[in-house]
Protein backbone atom coordinates (compact mmCIF):
# COMPACT_ATOMS: atom_id res chain seq x y z
CA UNK A 1 0.00 0.00 0.00
CA UNK A 2 2.83 2.21 0.79
CA UNK A 3 4.61 1.32 -2.60
CA UNK A 4 1.49 2.06 -4.42
CA UNK A 5 1.30 5.51 -2.22
CA UNK A 6 4.44 6.79 -2.88
CA UNK A 7 4.71 5.47 -6.63
CA UNK A 8 2.00 7.59 -7.35
CA UNK A 9 2.50 10.92 -5.02
CA UNK A 10 6.12 11.23 -6.62
CA UNK A 11 4.75 10.98 -10.06
CA UNK A 12 1.88 13.13 -9.14
CA UNK A 13 4.11 16.06 -7.94
CA UNK A 14 6.07 15.89 -10.92
CA UNK A 15 2.68 16.75 -12.50
CA UNK A 16 1.67 20.19 -14.15
CA UNK A 17 -1.20 19.23 -15.99
CA UNK A 18 -4.54 19.19 -13.76
CA UNK A 19 -6.19 16.13 -16.42
CA UNK A 20 -3.02 14.02 -15.78
CA UNK A 21 -2.75 14.63 -12.51
CA UNK A 22 -6.87 14.09 -11.93
CA UNK A 23 -6.16 10.64 -14.09
CA UNK A 24 -3.44 9.74 -11.87
CA UNK A 25 -5.09 10.32 -8.60
CA UNK A 26 -8.09 8.10 -10.34
CA UNK A 27 -5.08 5.14 -10.85
CA UNK A 28 -4.28 5.52 -7.43
CA UNK A 29 -7.71 5.37 -5.86
CA UNK A 30 -8.17 2.27 -8.30
CA UNK A 31 -5.45 0.35 -6.95
CA UNK A 32 -5.43 1.02 -3.15
CA UNK A 33 -9.00 0.01 -2.61
CA UNK A 34 -9.86 -2.20 -5.58
CA UNK A 35 -11.73 -0.45 -7.35
CA UNK A 36 -13.29 -1.42 -10.92
CA UNK A 37 -13.50 2.60 -11.85
CA UNK A 38 -12.51 5.54 -9.73
CA UNK A 39 -12.84 8.90 -10.73
CA UNK A 40 -11.95 12.11 -9.30
CA UNK A 41 -14.61 14.73 -9.57
CA UNK A 42 -13.62 18.93 -9.68
CA UNK A 43 -15.95 20.92 -8.31
CA UNK A 44 -16.52 24.53 -10.63
CA UNK A 45 -18.20 26.72 -8.36
CA UNK A 46 -18.74 29.26 -11.32
CA UNK A 47 -20.73 27.12 -13.44
CA UNK A 48 -21.95 24.83 -10.04
CA UNK A 49 -20.75 22.03 -12.02
CA UNK A 50 -18.92 18.95 -11.26
CA UNK A 51 -16.04 18.35 -13.97
CA UNK A 52 -13.11 15.55 -14.52
CA UNK A 53 -11.33 13.58 -17.19
CA UNK A 54 -11.95 10.41 -17.45
CA UNK A 55 -9.37 8.75 -20.12
CA UNK A 56 -6.27 10.52 -21.86
CA UNK A 57 -8.05 12.15 -25.26
CA UNK A 58 -11.19 11.75 -24.07
CA UNK A 59 -12.53 15.01 -23.65
CA UNK A 60 -13.75 16.90 -20.31
CA UNK A 61 -17.14 15.46 -18.94
CA UNK A 62 -19.14 17.91 -16.84
CA UNK A 63 -22.49 16.97 -14.66
CA UNK A 64 -24.63 19.32 -12.54
CA UNK A 65 -23.24 19.64 -9.01
CA UNK A 66 -25.61 18.56 -7.09
CA UNK A 67 -26.19 15.49 -9.06
CA UNK A 68 -26.82 11.83 -8.03
CA UNK A 69 -24.03 10.61 -5.27
CA UNK A 70 -21.34 12.60 -5.83
CA UNK A 71 -23.74 15.82 -5.74
CA UNK A 72 -24.83 14.39 -2.38
CA UNK A 73 -20.93 14.15 -0.82
CA UNK A 74 -20.26 17.49 -2.42
CA UNK A 75 -23.65 18.82 -0.20
CA UNK A 76 -23.16 17.79 2.81
CA UNK A 77 -19.30 16.45 2.90
CA UNK A 78 -19.99 13.10 4.47
CA UNK A 79 -18.87 9.90 2.67
CA UNK A 80 -21.19 7.52 1.58
CA UNK A 81 -21.05 3.15 0.94
CA UNK A 82 -23.71 1.51 -1.44
CA UNK A 83 -23.41 -2.21 -1.79
CA UNK A 84 -26.32 -1.92 -4.68
CA UNK A 85 -26.79 1.31 -5.89
CA UNK A 86 -29.98 0.03 -8.10
CA UNK A 87 -31.68 0.22 -4.49
CA UNK A 88 -30.50 3.50 -3.84
CA UNK A 89 -32.84 6.60 -4.67
CA UNK A 90 -30.26 9.34 -4.59
CA UNK A 91 -28.56 7.27 -7.45
CA UNK A 92 -28.93 8.12 -11.04
CA UNK A 93 -29.19 5.36 -13.67
CA UNK A 94 -28.98 7.53 -16.55
CA UNK A 95 -25.93 7.36 -16.97
CA UNK A 96 -25.47 3.29 -16.84
CA UNK A 97 -28.30 3.13 -19.37
CA UNK A 98 -26.19 5.08 -22.02
CA UNK A 99 -22.77 3.31 -21.09
CA UNK A 100 -23.90 -0.33 -20.42
CA UNK A 101 -22.77 -0.59 -17.53
CA UNK A 102 -23.28 -2.10 -14.41
CA UNK A 103 -23.04 0.11 -10.65
CA UNK A 104 -23.31 -2.33 -7.91
CA UNK A 105 -21.18 -1.14 -5.37
CA UNK A 106 -20.20 2.62 -5.22
CA UNK A 107 -17.99 4.52 -2.66
CA UNK A 108 -17.51 8.24 -2.59
CA UNK A 109 -15.82 10.68 -0.56
CA UNK A 110 -15.19 14.98 -0.04
CA UNK A 111 -12.11 15.95 -1.23
CA UNK A 112 -11.22 19.21 0.73
CA UNK A 113 -8.32 21.97 -0.30
CA UNK A 114 -5.87 23.24 2.45
CA UNK A 115 -8.46 25.67 3.92
CA UNK A 116 -10.71 22.76 4.67
CA UNK A 117 -13.29 23.84 1.89
CA UNK A 118 -15.38 20.95 -0.24
CA UNK A 119 -13.14 20.94 -4.09
CA UNK A 120 -14.45 18.06 -5.10
CA UNK A 121 -15.14 14.00 -4.63
CA UNK A 122 -13.21 10.75 -5.05
CA UNK A 123 -16.11 8.34 -6.80
CA UNK A 124 -15.08 4.42 -6.68
CA UNK A 125 -17.40 1.91 -8.41
CA UNK A 126 -17.81 -1.73 -8.00
CA UNK A 127 -15.41 -3.29 -5.87
CA UNK A 128 -13.27 -6.62 -7.12
CA UNK A 129 -13.04 -8.53 -4.30
CA UNK A 130 -15.09 -11.26 -4.20
CA UNK A 131 -17.09 -9.78 -1.29
CA UNK A 132 -18.13 -7.11 -3.91
CA UNK A 133 -18.13 -4.02 -1.11
CA UNK A 134 -16.66 -1.44 0.02
CA UNK A 135 -15.64 -0.88 3.60
CA UNK A 136 -14.61 1.58 5.68
CA UNK A 137 -11.18 0.99 5.52
CA UNK A 138 -11.41 1.92 2.04
CA UNK A 139 -12.56 5.78 2.81
CA UNK A 140 -9.33 6.16 4.93
CA UNK A 141 -7.32 4.73 2.36
CA UNK A 142 -9.11 7.17 -0.55
CA UNK A 143 -8.65 9.71 2.09
CA UNK A 144 -5.09 9.50 2.48
CA UNK A 145 -4.46 9.51 -0.88
CA UNK A 146 -6.62 12.64 -1.53
CA UNK A 147 -4.60 14.37 1.36
CA UNK A 148 -0.96 12.81 -0.12
CA UNK A 149 -2.07 14.24 -3.46
CA UNK A 150 -3.81 17.49 -2.64
CA UNK A 151 -1.17 20.61 -2.46
CA UNK A 152 -0.10 19.00 -6.55
CA UNK A 153 -3.53 19.23 -6.92
CA UNK A 154 -4.22 22.56 -5.75
CA UNK A 155 -1.08 24.03 -7.58
CA UNK A 156 -2.90 22.19 -10.90
CA UNK A 157 -5.92 23.91 -10.45
CA UNK A 158 -4.52 27.69 -9.98
CA UNK A 159 -2.21 27.20 -12.84
CA UNK A 160 -4.51 25.71 -15.09
CA UNK A 161 -6.83 29.15 -13.83
CA UNK A 162 -3.97 31.51 -15.04
CA UNK A 163 -3.52 29.31 -18.44
CA UNK A 164 -7.38 29.57 -18.78
CA UNK A 165 -7.59 33.32 -18.37
CA UNK A 166 -4.87 33.71 -20.64
CA UNK A 167 -6.32 31.75 -23.41
CA UNK A 168 -9.21 33.87 -22.85
CA UNK A 169 -7.78 37.13 -23.05
CA UNK A 170 -5.90 36.39 -26.16
CA UNK A 171 -8.96 34.67 -27.60
CA UNK A 172 -11.07 38.02 -27.23
CA UNK A 173 -8.05 40.32 -28.34
CA UNK A 174 -7.48 38.16 -31.55
CA UNK A 175 -11.26 38.62 -32.00
CA UNK A 176 -10.85 42.34 -31.35
CA UNK A 177 -8.17 42.67 -34.65
CA UNK A 178 -10.44 40.79 -36.97
CA UNK A 179 -13.86 42.68 -35.85
CA UNK A 180 -12.26 45.82 -36.79
CA UNK A 181 -11.93 44.63 -40.41
CA UNK A 182 -14.99 43.12 -40.35
CA UNK A 183 -14.33 39.46 -40.45
CA UNK A 184 -16.83 37.47 -38.56
CA UNK A 185 -16.22 35.99 -34.96
CA UNK A 186 -15.79 32.36 -35.82
CA UNK A 187 -12.65 33.07 -38.24
CA UNK A 188 -9.82 33.17 -35.64
CA UNK A 189 -11.99 30.56 -33.90
CA UNK A 190 -11.59 28.42 -36.89
CA UNK A 191 -7.79 29.37 -38.23
CA UNK A 192 -6.94 28.22 -34.27
CA UNK A 193 -8.74 24.50 -35.00
CA UNK A 194 -6.99 24.43 -38.39
CA UNK A 195 -3.42 25.73 -36.70
CA UNK A 196 -3.99 22.60 -34.62
CA UNK A 197 -4.92 20.23 -37.32
CA UNK A 198 -1.45 21.05 -39.39
CA UNK A 199 0.55 21.11 -36.02
CA UNK A 200 -0.98 17.41 -35.11
CA UNK A 201 -0.10 16.09 -38.61
CA UNK A 202 3.99 17.92 -38.51
CA UNK A 203 4.36 15.94 -35.75
CA UNK A 204 4.48 17.84 -32.88
CA UNK A 205 3.12 16.97 -29.48
CA UNK A 206 -0.58 17.74 -28.29
CA UNK A 207 1.21 20.14 -25.86
CA UNK A 208 2.89 22.49 -28.53
CA UNK A 209 -0.21 21.94 -30.83
CA UNK A 210 -2.01 23.08 -28.42
CA UNK A 211 0.25 26.23 -28.13
CA UNK A 212 0.28 27.17 -31.78
CA UNK A 213 -3.77 27.10 -31.78
CA UNK A 214 -3.73 29.10 -28.44
CA UNK A 215 -1.41 31.82 -30.25
CA UNK A 216 -2.88 31.66 -33.84
CA UNK A 217 -5.79 33.68 -33.38
CA UNK A 218 -3.86 36.83 -32.98
CA UNK A 219 -2.04 36.65 -36.25
CA UNK A 220 -4.14 40.10 -37.35
CA UNK A 221 -4.13 41.75 -34.10
CA UNK A 222 -1.90 44.35 -35.91
CA UNK A 223 -4.59 45.38 -38.10
CA UNK A 224 -6.42 47.70 -34.95
CA UNK A 225 -3.60 50.00 -35.98
CA UNK A 226 -4.60 50.16 -39.39
CA UNK A 227 -7.12 53.37 -40.77
CA UNK A 228 -10.85 51.83 -41.19
CA UNK A 229 -10.34 53.45 -45.07
CA UNK A 230 -8.09 50.73 -45.49
CA UNK A 231 -9.21 47.68 -43.79
CA UNK A 232 -12.80 48.23 -44.78
CA UNK A 233 -12.43 49.28 -48.03
CA UNK A 234 -14.71 47.41 -50.76
CA UNK A 235 -12.55 47.43 -53.59
CA UNK A 236 -8.59 46.72 -54.46
CA UNK A 237 -5.94 48.55 -52.60
CA UNK A 238 -3.69 51.15 -54.03
CA UNK A 239 0.04 49.68 -53.78
CA UNK A 240 0.13 52.31 -50.92
CA UNK A 241 -2.17 51.37 -49.34
CA UNK A 242 -1.18 47.45 -49.39
CA UNK A 243 2.25 48.89 -47.66
CA UNK A 244 0.73 50.05 -44.91
CA UNK A 245 -1.66 47.11 -44.54
CA UNK A 246 1.77 45.01 -44.54
CA UNK A 247 2.56 46.86 -41.47
CA UNK A 248 0.17 44.77 -39.20
CA UNK A 249 2.42 41.96 -39.11
CA UNK A 250 5.26 44.13 -37.31
CA UNK A 251 2.48 46.07 -35.55
CA UNK A 252 1.55 42.77 -33.67
CA UNK A 253 4.81 41.59 -33.36
CA UNK A 254 6.67 44.66 -31.62
CA UNK A 255 2.96 44.32 -29.38
CA UNK A 256 3.98 41.36 -27.96
CA UNK A 257 7.42 41.15 -28.57
CA UNK A 258 8.66 42.21 -24.89
CA UNK A 259 6.60 39.46 -23.18
CA UNK A 260 8.32 36.25 -21.77
CA UNK A 261 5.14 34.42 -21.25
CA UNK A 262 5.27 30.98 -24.04
CA UNK A 263 1.71 31.91 -25.40
CA UNK A 264 2.58 34.79 -26.01
CA UNK A 265 5.77 35.32 -27.50
CA UNK A 266 4.79 32.20 -29.71
CA UNK A 267 1.89 34.72 -30.89
CA UNK A 268 4.74 37.68 -31.55
CA UNK A 269 6.50 34.97 -33.96
CA UNK A 270 2.91 34.05 -35.53
CA UNK A 271 2.07 38.06 -36.23
CA UNK A 272 5.77 38.56 -37.82
CA UNK A 273 5.70 35.66 -40.18
CA UNK A 274 2.31 34.76 -41.01
CA UNK A 275 2.62 36.36 -44.47
CA UNK A 276 6.22 35.26 -45.56
CA UNK A 277 5.67 32.79 -48.38
CA UNK A 278 7.61 29.61 -48.60
CA UNK A 279 9.37 30.70 -52.13
CA UNK A 280 11.13 34.13 -50.73
CA UNK A 281 8.54 36.27 -52.17
CA UNK A 282 6.34 37.36 -48.75
CA UNK A 283 6.42 40.38 -46.11
CA UNK A 284 7.85 41.55 -43.90
CA UNK A 285 11.11 40.18 -44.87
CA UNK A 286 10.76 38.07 -47.51
CA UNK A 287 12.21 35.03 -45.60
CA UNK A 288 12.38 31.87 -47.16
CA UNK A 289 11.75 28.12 -46.65
CA UNK A 290 12.82 27.04 -43.22
CA UNK A 291 14.23 30.16 -42.41
CA UNK A 292 10.47 31.41 -41.61
CA UNK A 293 9.45 29.73 -37.90
CA UNK A 294 7.09 26.87 -38.38
CA UNK A 295 4.42 28.17 -36.30
CA UNK A 296 4.61 31.10 -39.41
CA UNK A 297 3.89 28.48 -42.21
CA UNK A 298 1.62 26.70 -40.27
CA UNK A 299 -0.80 29.93 -39.95
CA UNK A 300 0.12 31.28 -43.27
CA UNK A 301 -2.19 28.08 -44.40
CA UNK A 302 -4.39 27.94 -41.66
CA UNK A 303 -5.33 31.92 -42.50
CA UNK A 304 -5.38 31.74 -46.31
CA UNK A 305 -7.50 28.86 -46.34
CA UNK A 306 -10.05 30.24 -44.57
CA UNK A 307 -9.85 33.93 -45.83
CA UNK A 308 -10.46 32.36 -49.28
CA UNK A 309 -14.01 30.76 -48.20
CA UNK A 310 -14.69 33.19 -46.56
CA UNK A 311 -16.37 36.78 -47.43
CA UNK A 312 -14.98 40.30 -47.17
CA UNK A 313 -15.47 43.27 -48.02
CA UNK A 314 -13.09 43.22 -50.95
CA UNK A 315 -14.01 39.59 -52.25
CA UNK A 316 -16.42 36.86 -52.59
CA UNK A 317 -16.14 33.19 -50.72
CA UNK A 318 -14.23 30.81 -53.16
CA UNK A 319 -15.85 27.58 -53.68
CA UNK A 320 -13.66 24.60 -51.91
CA UNK A 321 -12.84 23.42 -55.46
CA UNK A 322 -11.07 26.76 -56.19
CA UNK A 323 -9.17 26.80 -52.98
CA UNK A 324 -7.59 23.49 -53.24
CA UNK A 325 -6.69 23.99 -56.86
CA UNK A 326 -4.83 27.14 -55.21
CA UNK A 327 -3.15 25.35 -52.83
CA UNK A 328 -1.87 22.60 -55.15
CA UNK A 329 -0.49 25.57 -57.53
CA UNK A 330 1.25 27.72 -54.51
CA UNK A 331 2.35 24.21 -53.23
CA UNK A 332 6.41 25.27 -52.50
CA UNK A 333 5.42 28.71 -53.74
CA UNK A 334 3.65 30.31 -50.92
CA UNK A 335 3.36 27.33 -48.49
CA UNK A 336 5.55 24.66 -47.61
CA UNK A 337 4.72 22.18 -49.29
CA UNK A 338 4.66 19.12 -46.75
CA UNK A 339 2.26 21.43 -44.40
CA UNK A 340 0.13 21.29 -47.86
CA UNK A 341 0.62 17.88 -48.10
CA UNK A 342 -0.62 17.59 -44.41
CA UNK A 343 -3.69 20.13 -45.32
CA UNK A 344 -4.75 17.67 -47.95
CA UNK A 345 -4.87 14.34 -45.93
CA UNK A 346 -6.80 15.48 -43.44
CA UNK A 347 -9.16 17.61 -45.75
CA UNK A 348 -12.18 16.28 -44.19
CA UNK A 349 -11.15 17.26 -40.64
CA UNK A 350 -10.79 21.08 -42.83
CA UNK A 351 -14.13 20.86 -44.06
CA UNK A 352 -16.01 19.63 -41.11
CA UNK A 353 -14.67 22.62 -38.99
CA UNK A 354 -15.65 25.19 -41.62
CA UNK A 355 -19.01 23.77 -41.70
CA UNK A 356 -19.30 23.97 -38.15
CA UNK A 357 -18.11 27.29 -37.64
CA UNK A 358 -20.09 28.85 -39.98
CA UNK A 359 -20.57 32.61 -39.97
CA UNK A 360 -24.20 34.16 -40.83
CA UNK A 361 -24.88 35.85 -43.96
CA UNK A 362 -23.24 38.81 -44.69
CA UNK A 363 -19.88 39.80 -42.60
CA UNK A 364 -20.53 41.95 -38.47
CA UNK A 365 -21.28 45.56 -39.00
CA UNK A 366 -19.97 47.30 -36.84
P1 LIG B 1 -7.20 38.62 -45.19
O1 LIG B 1 -8.42 39.10 -45.88
O2 LIG B 1 -7.40 37.93 -43.90
O3 LIG B 1 -6.42 37.66 -46.15
C1 LIG B 1 -5.34 36.89 -45.71
C2 LIG B 1 -4.58 36.31 -46.87
O4 LIG B 1 -5.41 35.38 -47.58
C3 LIG B 1 -4.12 37.30 -47.91
O5 LIG B 1 -2.95 37.94 -47.52
C4 LIG B 1 -3.93 36.40 -49.13
O6 LIG B 1 -2.72 35.68 -49.03
C5 LIG B 1 -5.06 35.40 -48.97
N1 LIG B 1 -6.22 35.88 -49.74
C6 LIG B 1 -7.32 36.47 -49.27
N2 LIG B 1 -8.18 36.75 -50.28
C7 LIG B 1 -7.59 36.33 -51.41
C8 LIG B 1 -7.98 36.32 -52.81
O7 LIG B 1 -9.06 36.77 -53.18
N3 LIG B 1 -7.09 35.79 -53.69
C9 LIG B 1 -5.91 35.27 -53.31
N4 LIG B 1 -5.12 34.75 -54.24
N5 LIG B 1 -5.50 35.27 -52.00
C10 LIG B 1 -6.34 35.78 -51.08
P2 LIG B 1 -2.54 39.35 -48.16
O8 LIG B 1 -2.83 39.37 -49.62
O9 LIG B 1 -1.14 39.64 -47.73
O10 LIG B 1 -3.50 40.39 -47.46
C11 LIG B 1 -3.39 40.71 -46.08
C12 LIG B 1 -4.60 41.47 -45.64
O11 LIG B 1 -4.68 42.69 -46.37
C13 LIG B 1 -5.92 40.75 -45.93
O12 LIG B 1 -6.22 39.84 -44.88
C14 LIG B 1 -6.87 41.93 -45.98
O13 LIG B 1 -7.22 42.38 -44.68
C15 LIG B 1 -6.04 43.01 -46.63
N6 LIG B 1 -6.26 43.04 -48.09
C16 LIG B 1 -5.55 42.38 -49.04
N7 LIG B 1 -6.02 42.69 -50.26
C17 LIG B 1 -7.03 43.56 -50.10
C18 LIG B 1 -7.90 44.26 -51.00
O14 LIG B 1 -7.83 44.14 -52.23
N8 LIG B 1 -8.84 45.10 -50.45
C19 LIG B 1 -8.93 45.26 -49.10
N9 LIG B 1 -9.88 46.07 -48.62
N10 LIG B 1 -8.13 44.61 -48.21
C20 LIG B 1 -7.18 43.78 -48.72
C1 LIG C 1 -22.18 10.03 -12.27
O1 LIG C 1 -21.19 9.34 -12.58
O2 LIG C 1 -22.82 10.70 -13.09
C2 LIG C 1 -22.62 10.06 -10.85
C3 LIG C 1 -23.12 8.70 -10.51
C4 LIG C 1 -24.00 8.80 -9.31
O3 LIG C 1 -25.18 9.07 -9.48
O4 LIG C 1 -23.48 8.62 -8.21
C1 LIG D 1 -11.49 29.97 -25.87
O1 LIG D 1 -12.54 29.95 -26.51
O2 LIG D 1 -11.38 30.58 -24.79
C2 LIG D 1 -10.27 29.23 -26.38
C3 LIG D 1 -10.04 29.52 -27.82
C4 LIG D 1 -9.42 28.33 -28.51
O3 LIG D 1 -8.24 28.04 -28.24
O4 LIG D 1 -10.09 27.70 -29.32
C1 LIG E 1 -3.10 37.49 -54.31
O1 LIG E 1 -3.39 37.37 -55.49
O2 LIG E 1 -3.56 38.42 -53.62
C2 LIG E 1 -2.21 36.50 -53.61
C3 LIG E 1 -1.97 35.27 -54.45
C4 LIG E 1 -1.66 34.08 -53.58
O3 LIG E 1 -2.11 34.01 -52.42
O4 LIG E 1 -0.97 33.19 -54.05
FE1 LIG F 1 -2.58 38.95 -41.76
FE1 LIG G 1 -6.75 36.56 -40.57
Amino acid sequence: MLKVIFGYTARIANERKLDNILLLMADMGREMIQADRCTLWLLDRESNELRTRVAHNVSEMRIPANSGLVGHTILTGQSVIIEDAYRDARFNQEVDKATGYRTKSILVIPIRDSEGEIMGAFQAINKTTPEAVFEPRDIEFLTLAAYYSGKSLEAAMLANEIEETQREIIFVMGEVGETRSKETGYHVKRVAEYSKILALGYGLSEEEADLIKTASPMHDIGKVAIPDSILKKPGRLTPEEFEHMKQHTTIGYNLMKNSKRRILKAAATIALQHHERWNGTGYPYGLKEGEIHLYGRITAVADVFDALGSERVYKKAWELDRILELFREERGQHFDPDLVDIFFENLDKFVEIKETYQDEGVPLEL
